[in-house]
């Protein structure tokens, strides 16, 4: 049977601060560096012939570090879409933002919805970007539209379903990932892609985020291929004994 690359990855960047920490460096100093890892990440994914690839990057729970965090973290976005939408654009990569844009600046969504929209016919690699994003929220806003649904006599209740829910999702249209990394050894999903991670496969590794690099991934997506997936089923194997 031919190595199926995963249609999917989400990755959980952690460990910025823990490896800024490591060298005596200020926080700020570990999410700088995690972008550099980031757009290499990017590129390698793309490189790879991997369809989707997610990356969380601002949890809708971040708001409770210092304001001074949450500002680097925020100018950070928006110098990565700056500097680098135009590459990213030209390497036919699709981005797709996930995660609440109310309450984020009208600077920063702006420039969300410039990258979508520049992106939206690429053919290549779509990269997802969690950014203000918390699953139980996501979830709750999708139950919105669903009662909205319901109270306007669009939708039956009989039919609020799972597919229902999942079209209702921020991730509407983007197949559930195969493969969840989280660096920085940390075994947690943190309130990312709840719903969406029911047959996940998660790797965990021990390396912080700024120290993660493409034979990461390529590993990750071994270990991947290396475990069988049943979806709550049998293998033909199980069957045979
Ligand atoms: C976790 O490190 C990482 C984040 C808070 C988000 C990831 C952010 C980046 C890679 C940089 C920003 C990139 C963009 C595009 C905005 P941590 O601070 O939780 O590390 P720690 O657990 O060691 O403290």
């Amino acid at each position: 049977m031919p190595m199926s690359i995963p249609r999917h990855i989400a990755i959980i960047m952690d460990g910025n601060g823990r490896w800024a920490k490591a060298r005596g460096l200020p926080r700020t100093a570990g999410h700088k560096a995690g972008v550099e890892t980031l757009r290499e990440t990017i590129r390698a994914a793309g490189k790879m012939g991997i369809p989707f690839m997610t990356l969380f990057a601002f949890s809708s729970e971040n708001w409770s570090r210092p304001r001074s965090e949450v500002s680097d973290l925020m100018g950070l976005l928006k110098l990565f879409i700056r500097r680098d939408l135009a590459d990213l654009h030209r390497e036919n990569v699709r981005v797709r933002i996930i995660g609440e844009r109310e309450g984020l600046g009208k600077d920063i969504r702006a420039l969300l919805t410039e990258a979508e929209t520049l992106t939206d016919a690429n053919t290549g690699l779509t990269l997802v970007i969690a950014f203000n994003y918390g699953s139980r929220n996501e979830i709750a806003r999708a139950v919105q539209r669903l009662v909205a649904d319901v109270s306007a006599g669009v939708l039956a209740a009989d039919a609020v379903t799972p597919e229902a829910i999942t079209a209702r999702l921020d991730t509407a249209g983007i197949p559930d990932p195969d493969v969840i990394i989280r660096t920085s050894g940390e075994m947690r999903l943190s309130n990312f892609l709840l719903w969406q991670a029911a047959y996940s496969e998660f790797v965990f590794l021990p390396c912080y985020w700024p120290d993660f690099r493409p034979s990461n991934l390529a590993e990750a997506i071994e270990t991947f291929q290396m475990r069988e997936r049943r979806f709550g089923g049998v293998t033909a194997q199980d069957i045979a004994l």
